[in-house]
C-alpha cells in the first residue's frame, strides 16, 4: 500500500507526474465521497494487507496453505456471477457508430445517469487508485490506464491480471495518454442521512451499468464486482476501448489467444486464434500435442493486440498479465497445464470448498469428493441436484506460473504472427480446417463465424448464433466498420499478411457423436497449418477454401476411419448453399449498406462456387 495511504479529499497534489490524473482522482472522490483514498503500489505488502483484511471481513476464505499457498476463495452474491451484456453500453455520440451489435446510449444522457448513481456511491468505503499497464511496462504496443474502485477484491485481481502499481503510475507523464476507468460496486456503507450500515461479503447493486465512452476513451462501471464487469483492464479496456484506439491508429485489438509452436525441425511459429467463449480456448492456449516432436507454448489465453512492426510483419502482444479462466471443465485430464498453473498465489471465485481447505469444481477430477461446501456456502454431496461450483466460476492467476508459458510471452515488441485462426462450434457444414484463399476471404471467414446453439436456454437448438471474430460483445464500435478495418490492415500488410485459417473441432455424426477427438489431437491440425505456412503440402481447392488432401493429413495412431476423416475434410455444397442464405440474412441484420463491398463480393463468390 502506498506510503501516502489516506489522503484528504480536496488535495490535488497526488503522486502522479500527470496533473490530470491527480485532478481526476480528486474529482471522482468529490463525486463518490469515500472515507479515504489509497494509491495502490502493487507490492506484496499491499496484497498481504488487503487479503488479510478481506479474510477478516468474510469476503475471502484463505485456502489450506499446505495445498494451495497464498490462495483464496471468494463467493460472490448469486445475483452477480457473470458479465452483464444487456447492461453493457457503448456511448458514442452517434448511435450508428455503436452499430447493430451494441447497446447504445447517448453520452450526455448516460453521463447524467452515471453522475446520479455515482454520487456518494463510495460513502463509508475506501477508494483505491489502481494505475495499470496493459502489455509490458513501457512497451511500444502497451497502453496505460488508471482504475479507481471501492472493491479491494478488484484491487488484488488487477494485481494478478495487469502490471499494476507504482511502476505503471511512473510511466504516466504529463503528455502520456491514459484511460480513466471508474468502478464502484454501488453499495455505500453510509446512507444519505449519515447512518452507517454493516458491510456484506460481496457488495453489489441490482442496478448495473458497464459504460464505455469511445470518443473520450473512458470507462464507467457501476453495480457489479465480478470479472469483466469490474476488472476494467480486460474486456472494457483491452477490447472495447482498445478496438476503437486500434481503428483510429491502424492496429488490431482482438479476442484471441496466442501460442508459440516449435516443429520437430526446431522452427518456431506464432499463431493467434479467435474462438467464442466455451470453445476450448484455454485448452488450445495450453495445448499438449499428441504428435511426437511438436511443442506448443502459451503466450496469451484471451486477448491479442497486434500491429504491423518495423519490418512490415504483424506483431502481437498479450496485453494481460494473468488468466481469468473458467474453472469447470478445467481438469487434470483435459488441461493439466492449467491445473498446475493454479498451484498457489491464486484467487478462486465461486468454486466449491473441500473439507481439507482446498478447492474443487466439476471436471477437476473424474470423481467428486464425497462432501463439499458449494459455491453458495451450502453442504454438497455428489447426489446434490445443483453443481458444486458455479458454471462461470473462475481462477485468477499470473501467466508466469503457467508451466507452458513461452519465454517471449512478455516481450515488449511482441511476436511475429505466422497464421490467424477462426473457430466456432459447428456440428455440421464447416470442415475441420480450411485455409482462406487470401486476406479478404479470411476476413469473410472471421465475419461469418458462428456457433450452433446447444442448450434450450440459448433459443432453438441447432440455430446459428453469429459471433464475428468472437468479438460480438467486445467490439467498441460498429461491427461493419470493424470488418472494413480488418480489410484495411490486410492492404497495409500486403504480401506480409499472415495466412488465415478456419478451424472447427466440433463436427458430429448423424448420431450426435463427435467425429474429431479434439484436445491434444488438435495438434494434428496445427501440424497441417505449419506445413501450409512452409508450402510443404498441397491443397484441394474447394468452394469454401483450401482443404487438406485426406492422404496428407496426419492421423497416425488415431482411431479415426477414412470415411470419418473424409467427412470432416469435405464440403457439402447443399449445406453451404443454405449457409450462404443464412449469411445474406445475417448481413441484412447487420445493415447490408455498411458491410464492405469486398464482403458482399465474397458472399457472391461463395454462392457461385456452391451452385
Ligand atoms: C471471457 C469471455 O470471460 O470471453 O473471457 O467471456
Ligand atoms: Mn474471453
Amino acid at each position: 500500500m502506498s506510503i501516502l495511504e489516506s489522503r484528504p479529499l480536496v488535495d490535488v497534489d497526488g503522486p502522479s507526474r500527470n496533473p490530470a490524473v491527480n485532478e481526476w482522482v480528486r474529482d471522482i472522490a468529490l463525486l463518490t465521497k469515500p472515507d479515504e483514498i489509497v494509491w495502490c503500489d502493487g507490492s506484496t505488502r499491499e496484497w498481504d494487507e488487503l487479503t488479510k483484511m478481506m479474510v477478516a471481513q468474510g469476503t475471502l476464505i484463505r485456502l489450506n496453505p499446505e495445498w494451495r499457498p497464498n490462495s483464496f476463495l471468494a463467493r460472490s452474491d448469486p445475483a452477480d456471477v457473470a458479465r452483464v451484456e444487456d447492461r453493457t453500453f457503448i456511448c458514442s455520440e452517434k448511435q450508428s457508430d455503436a452499430g447493430p451489435t451494441n447497446n447504445w446510449r447517448n453520452p450526455f444522457g448516460m453521463r447524467e445517469e452515471l453522475d446520479t448513481l455515482f454520487a456518494g456511491s463510495m460513502r463509508g468505503r475506501t477508494m483505491y487508485v489502481v494505475p495499470f499497464s496493459m502489455g509490458p511496462l513501457g512497451g511500444p504496443i502497451s497502453q496505460l490506464g488508471v482504475q479507481v474502485t471501492d472493491s479491494p477484491y478488484v484491487v488484488i485481481s488487477m494485481q494478478l491480471m495487469t502490471r499494476m502499481g507504482t511502476a505503471a503510475l511512473d510511466l504516466i507523464g504529463p503528455d502520456t495518454p491514459w484511460v480513466p476507468a471508474v468502478h464502484s460496486v454501488g453499495a455505500p456503507l453510509v446512507d444519505a442521512e449519515g447512518v452507517r450500515h454493516a458491510d456484506v461479503a460481496w457488495p453489489h447493486n441490482p442496478t448495473k451499468y458497464i459504460s464505455h465512452f469511445p470518443e473520450t476513451r473512458e470507462i464507467w462501471s457501476f453495480g457489479s464486482g465480478y470479472g469483466g464487469n469490474a476488472l476494467l483492464g480486460k474486456k472494457c479496456f483491452a477490447l472495447r476501448i482498445a478496438s476503437v484506439m486500434a481503428r483510429d491508429e491502424g492496429w488490431l485489438a482482438e479476442h484471441m489467444l496466442i501460442i508459440k509452436i516449435t516443429s520437430p525441425e526446431g522452427k518456431v511459429y506464432h499463431v493467434a486464434a479467435a474462438f467464442p467463449s466455451a470453445c476450448g480456448k484455454t485448452n488450445l492456449a495450453m495445448l499438449n500435442p499428441s504428435i511426437p516432436g511438436w511443442k506448443v507454448e502459451t503466450i496469451g489465453d484471451d486477448i491479442a493486440w497486434m500491429r504491423p512492426g518495423p519490418d512490415g510483419r504483424l506483431r502481437a502482444i498479450n496485453p494481460e498479465r494473468g488468466f481469468f479462466g473458467v474453472a469447470p471443465g478445467t481438469g487434470i485430464t483435459t488441461n493439466p497445464t492449467a491445473v498446475d498453473t493454479v498451484w498457489g498465489n491464486s484467487i478462486f471465485t465461486n468454486v466449491a470448498l473441500r473439507e481439507d481447505g482446498d478447492v474443487w469444481w466439476e471436471g477437476l477430477t473424474p470423481k467428486a469428493p464425497g462432501h463439499l461446501i458449494d459455491w453458495q456456502g451450502n453442504d454438497w454431496t455428489p447426489s446434490s441436484s445443483t453443481p458444486a461450483a458455479h458454471p462461470n466460476s473462475r481462477f485468477t492467476v499470473t501467466a508466469d506460473q503457467c508451466p507452458s508459458i513461452a519465454s517471449e510471452w512478455d516481450s515488449p515488441e511482441g511476436v511475429v504472427i505466422d497464421a490467424i485462426l477462426f473457430g466456432g462450434r459447428r456440428p455440421s457444414t464447416v470442415p475441420l480446417v480450411s485455409q482462406a484463399r487470401d486476406w479478404s476471404h479470411g476476413v469473410f471467414m472471421g465475419a461469418t463465424m458462428a456457433s450452433e446453439t446447444t442448450a434450450a436456454a440459448e433459443g432453438a437448438v441447432g440455430r446459428l448464433r453469429h459471433d464475428p471474430f468472437a468479438m460480438l460483445p467486445f467490439c467498441g464500435y460498429n461491427i461493419t466498420d470493424y470488418f472494413g478495418h480488418w480489410l484495411t490492415i490486410g492492404e497495409k500488410l500486403g504480401t506480409d499478411a499472415p495466412p488465415i485459417f478456419s478451424v472447427n473441432w466440433f463436427r458430429k455424426d448423424e448420431n450426435g457423436k463427435f467425429l474429431w477427438p479434439g484436445f491434444s489431437e488438435n495438434s494434428r491440425v496445427i501440424e497441417w497449418i505449419v506445413r501450409r505456412i512452409e508450402g510443404d503440402v498441397e491443397v484441394v481447392d474447394t468452394p469454401v477454401g483450401k482443404l487438406p488432401k485426406v492422404r496428407d493429413f496426419n492421423v497416425d495412431g488415431l482411431d479415426l476411419g477414412y470415411e470419418e476423416l473424409q467427412s470432416i475434410l469435405s464440403v457439402d455444397r447443399a449445406a453451404w448453399s443454405r449457409e450462404a442464405d443464412e449469411i445474406e440474412h445475417y448481413f441484412e441484420e447487420l445493415g447490408s449498406d455498411r458491410i464492405p463491398d469486398q464482403l458482399h463480393r465474397e458472399l457472391s463468390t461463395l454462392r457461385a462456387n456452391v451452385r
